[in-house]
């Protein structure tokens, strides 16, 4: 069962096997052209330097994550300064040096509205299955009509031992609608040992854009 205790015990404990210290590169290939000042949401964001990078882009940036550790960490390892104000049951933590901010709490006790773009790394995948078409109707919930997603999602056969949980392409199209396309992917199979289980024939990484 994949609770907030078993997140909040995860990076309890440092096992954040999910984390990259680096920008994600589909990231820096697939991001849509945003008008600058574009806010742009960022659900289940961890620690990554993803929002950073955003934020170097001009885009105004919330990310929304349950840890404190993770926002902890975040700010002190980029050397970033900020502001925390309660609001109810979430912290708004707020970067000192650039538009970017963090919300820490539930995300589905998030309930702002009107960001003009979102990025999903590893936050889908992270949502078991009964709890996935929920997440992404609140996600779709927070975005103005005509927002821009990119979308970075995993699919495989064999063993279903998520998190990361397997979403196949089929599951893609039924959560978010035809407007969603798949503009690329690669066989981490292929590419990985670590992902090389003989049960599987394959491990892949695609890229999903929604456009209006
Ligand atoms: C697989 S990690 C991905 C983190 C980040 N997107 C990345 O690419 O590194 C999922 C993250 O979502 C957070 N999380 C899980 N459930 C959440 C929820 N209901 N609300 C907010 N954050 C949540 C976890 O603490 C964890 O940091």
């Amino acid at each position: 069962m994949i609770t907030n205790e078993f997140w909040l015990e995860r990076w309890q404990t440092g096992r954040i096997g999910f984390h990259r210290d680096e920008v994600n590169p589909w990231l820096m290939q697939y991001w849509p052209s945003v008008e600058r000042g574009a806010k742009v949401l960022v659900p289940l964001c961890g620690k990554s330097s993803d929002l950073l990078w955003l934020a170097n882009q001009g885009c105004d940036v919330t990310g929304v994550e349950l840890s404190s550790l993770a926002v902890v960490q975040f700010f002190g390892d980029n050397d970033l300064t900020y502001q925390t104000e309660s609001h109810g049951d979430l912290k708004i933590h707020t970067a000192d040096s650039m538009s970017l901010r963090i919300v820490e709490g539930d995300f589905f006790q998030f309930h702002e509205t009107g960001f003009d773009a979102c990025y999903d790394r590893a936050a889908m995948v992270a949502m078991p299955e009964q709890l996935r078409q929920p997440y992404v109707e609140h996600l779709l919930a927070r975005l103005a009509p005509e927002a821009k997603v990119l979308l970075v999602v995993l699919s495989y056969d064999g063993e279903q031992s998520g998190p990361p949980f397997s979403v196949l392409d089929t599951e893609v199209v039924s959560l978010w609608g035809d407007k969603v396309h798949k503009i690329a992917s690669e066989d981490l199979l292929q590419l990985d040992e670590r992902y090389q289980d003989s049960e599987r024939t394959f491990y892949e990484e695609s890229v999903w854009r929604v456009m209006p």
